[in-house]
């Protein structure tokens, strides 16, 4: 008999445990990630609300002096991946990358804390101060051209994503010397990023090694630096559940309103009128990638969607079958197989989906679940989808898949069985 689909998603998350933290797979991610980690929590908190406060603590014990969460925390040395603390080399103990990752750990935070308050309030006291030194490093060192800006595509999570492209154009790959990518060894090498591509990522971490890891010396000087409607749509969003934490803790929110203030007060920049969307922005000359990408639909994560916007949502997600595609299906960059350049994401419809639900646009939340939920049944906990088919592509029994399962797309199908 095949497993129940809830007993499969918390077998991967017991699976990918590693006592405090989450990897987000084996082989292919062998450390903590920093959004991977957040989305763990609340999958976690469906079954064992303590442990899912663990991985909070664990990803916030390595926040930088500066404020910055790193988006990957290498506890252990694992040659599996590339590249590792070696490459990275930012002095950290534990080692740690350079850069950050998408702010989600505030709202993660407010959906934990609320499945159960009382065993939260303490939790939620602890890690409330360190959000806040994030969130403001954010503000004054991410944030100076108005915008959420990002100083590598990896900062994005949406690594390859069409909204880099004209930044990455920019990037000199050609001297970043010999190394062996081990992503395509785990995985079809057809379903990651271009070694085009990835000369440049390495190139942007030794830039970032030979200033220090000084942020705003790579903000002012470095390789790449972009405004991310996504991260800007999720810190937005992230702004406002942090106040609400902070108001149940009893603090002073003013600070974190007036960076919530601003940051909205920017959206105008990030708003492309030839395109009709948000679009990413390359702020060394101020132009706009010109392509419509799941960052800007992540608009609606922050209260910013609009009819014009809703026109778009609806064209390129008609135009599959398994839920948002990450890139428009009508655009030659499209790939419906590569990473963030066509497939749909099923945390990132998750996402997607508490704005739809927030709005009131509950029609919308019930089909986006339903098409993720569908994948997820004929396919697995794959780390992401081909949106036509719903072949399972990248790694497999990936934690945030099991974890929106739990929390969000298996709520229609409680007692599932499996497809296998
Ligand atoms: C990778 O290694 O592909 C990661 O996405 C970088 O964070």
């Amino acid at each position: 008999m095949t497993m129940d689909l809830h007993e499969q998603a918390r077998q991967i998350l017991r699976g990918n445990d590693r006592g405090g933290y989450t990897l987000p797979t084996h082989g292919l991610y062998p450390y903590q990630w920093n959004w991977d980690s957040a989305f763990a929590a609340w999958g976690f908190a469906t079954f064992d609300i303590a442990r899912a406060w663990d991985e909070f603590d664990t990803l916030l014990a390595s926040q930088w002096d500066t404020g910055m969460v790193p988006h990957i925390i290498f506890h252990e040395v694992d040659p599996s991946y590339f590249p590792g603390p070696d490459v990275w080399s930012t002095g950290q103990s534990p080692a740690t990358s350079g850069i950050s990752q998408p702010p989600v750990a505030a709202t993660m935070a407010r959906l934990v804390w609320e499945m159960d308050k009382a065993a939260g309030h303490d939790r939620l006291a602890e890690i409330y101060p360190k959000l806040v030194a994030w969130h403001r490093w954010w503000h004054e060192v991410r944030c100076v051209h108005g915008p959420a800006a990002i100083i590598h595509p990896w900062e994005s999570g949406r690594d390859n994503c069409p909204d880099w492209d004209i930044g990455m154009d920019g990037v000199d790959g050609s001297r970043v010397g010999p190394y062996t990518r081990r992503d395509t060894g785990h995985v079809d090498p057809s379903m990651r990023p271009h070694k085009e591509q990835y000369d440049r990522y390495i190139a942007m971490v030794q830039f970032g090694v030979s200033v220090g890891w000084d942020q705003r010396q790579i903000v002012a000087d470095g390789p790449f630096l972009m405004a991310d409607p996504g991260i800007t749509f999720i810190l937005l969003r992230a702004h406002a559940d942090l106040i609400v934490l902070g108001e149940v803790l009893g603090h002073d929110t003013s600070e974190i309103e007036g960076w919530a203030a601003q940051l909205r007060s920017a959206l105008p920049e990030i708003w492309n009128a030839d395109l009709g969307a948000y679009d990413a922005r390359n702020l060394r000359n101020g132009r706009f990638a010109g392509v419509l990408g799941s960052g800007a639909l992540l608009a609606y994560v922050a209260d910013a969607g609009n009819p014009t916007l809703d026109e778009h949502l609806i064209r390129v997600w008609d135009a599959v079958s398994y839920g948002i595609p990450s890139a428009d299906p009508q655009a030659d960059i499209f790939d419906a197989r590569r990473y963030w350049r066509g497939p749909s994401w099923p945390f990132l419809n998750a996402l997607i989906a508490l704005g739809f639900r927030e709005m009131g646009r509950h029609d919308l939340d019930a089909r986006l679940r339903r098409e993720t939920a569908q994948a997820i049944a004929k396919n697995g906990f794959a780390e992401y989808f081909d949106p036509h088919d719903a072949t399972a592509c990248g790694g497999a029994n990936f934690t945030w898949t099991a974890a929106i399962w739990l929390t969000w797309a298996g709520q229609d199908l409680e007692h599932a069985k499996g497809a296998a």
